[in-house]
């Protein structure tokens, strides 16, 4: 049976891993920053290198083809990728293992002279942690990007979208030519590590994933007032950073009370103004998301942390303002790349288990467009979004081969 090159595999998740290297092991590297576009130039060379047809499109998004030279309706293409942005100290497997793994699925293909019938293709998605905007390069090429924000989208600090495309060479103007013509895809699917515990505690080889969840977030902010945090008596005070601490406290409580057996929540980014600690904090910034596989959940939770919000200002005498900043839709995977995944692991003799992803991932824009689904391999520990983020060599170069005979059973 035709199997990857494990060796070549991890040679090349191991070059990668040096964009963006940490002293202390993982990476940052943010969507087009310098160690992005190191990263990406590199990608590209390594899609050439192997014999496959590479392109850029207009969002940023990284192709490389067997049988064509762009997306379109004429020959609709098996797809497969993933990312190789990272989050702020993140690891180096989270969206690089399966657009590495997509990469040397199509080289073995390739070398093998195995010819399907259907074109395929690896993407690297753009912007999938969301830095600018979630999941921003399969949104743009999905059609689901409001291109009339682009302008205004930015980074949590401010930074500009705008701004990092022009100095990574990219024209913002150009990312709606990122949308592809419906039709264009044949089928997605996308080899991911679970970031989650449940395959390794289950003893399970292989996830195959029904649905994906959504996520919304929104900027939370408190506006107080700021004063003299010596002679100013307590009571008088109209702390705006006292606002966002006790929200994130019932928020959190409401969720995991009132939510779904699956809903999470989390505040990752505090911001306090004028942040001196002499100074009563005048303002104070939270961004708080939610995550389920249920849209109405998500929706009934989000009215509900809204009122929160509302109530904690008025006790503490504070204004809330209050910005939703992306909403990205849950999704179900297609039954038919389930069944597929199913029947080359029982093949393969691996075993397989059904699960949700409570991670986001682009395979939810592309189930829009097309039959989409994910295969997720164990994350050792469950640990990502983290440094220490790692899979068992074993279990990378199953995942991979089960993504070769998925996309050739696709293909065919
Ligand atoms: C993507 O990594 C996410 O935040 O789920
Ligand atoms: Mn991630
Ligand atoms: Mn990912």
């Amino acid at each position: 049976m035709l199997a990857i090159d494990a060796a070549r595999l991890t040679r090349r998740l191991a070059e990668l891993a040096r964009f963006g290297a940490l002293p202390g092991g993982g990476v940052t590297r943010s969507c087009w920053s310098p160690a992005y576009e190191g990263a990406r130039a590199w990608l590209l060379g390594e899609i050439r290198a192997a014999g496959l047809a590479p392109w850029v499109d207009g969002a940023g998004n990284v192709f490389g083809a067997i049988g064509i030279d762009r997306v379109g309706v004429e020959r609709p293409v098996v797809l497969t990728g993933s990312h190789i942005d990272t989050v702020p100290e993140g690891g180096t497997l989270d969206g690089a293992l399966g657009v590495i793994a997509g990469l040397e699925c199509l080289q073995t293909i390739v070398e093998n002279k195995a010819t399907p019938r259907c074109p395929l293709a690896v993407a690297a998605w753009s912007d999938e942690e969301g830095r600018y905007g979630s999941l921003f390069g399969s949104r743009a090429f999905c059609g689901l990007l409001d291109v009339a924000r682009i302008p205004e989208m930015a980074a949590v600090d401010g930074e500009k979208l705008v701004d990092v495309m022009r100095r990574a060479g990219f024209d913002p103007a150009r990312v709606p030519e990122a949308r592809a013509p419906a039709g264009a895809v044949a089928a997605y699917v996308e080899l991911h590590i679970e970031q989650g515990p449940r395959l390794e505690e289950a003893g399970v080889e292989i996830g195959v994933v029904q649905a994906i969840v959504g996520v919304r977030r929104s900027r939370i902010i408190f506006h107080g007032q700021a004063d003299h945090a010596g002679t100013t008596p307590m009571a008088r005070r109209r702390d705006a950073f006292l606002g966002g601490a006790e929200y994130a406290l019932r928020a959190r409580e409401h969720v995991v009370t009132h939510g779904s057996a699956v809903s999470v929540t989390n505040i990752g980014v505090v911001y306090v103004h004028p942040g001196a600690s002499n100074i009563v904090p005048g303002r104070a910034e939270l961004v708080h998301e939610m995550r389920d596989p249920d849209a109405a959940v998500l929706e009934r939770l989000w009215t509900e942390c809204r009122e929160i919000a509302e109530g904690v200002a008025r006790e503490r005498q504070l204004r809330v303002e209050i910005r939703p900043t992306s909403a990205t839709v849950p999704a179900l995977c297609s039954p038919t790349i389930q069944a597929a995944v199913e029947t080359v692991c029982a093949k393969l003799g691996h075993s397989t288990q059904r699960m949700d992803s409570a991670a986001g991932h682009d395979a939810q824009n592309l189930a829009a467009v097309t039959e989409a689904g994910m295969i997720f391999i164990p994350s050792v520990g469950g640990k990502s979004h983290r440094t220490d983020e790692t899979s068992d060599p074993r279990a990378i170069e199953r995942g991979a081969n089960v993504l070769l005979h998925t996309l050739l059973t696709l293909a065919t």
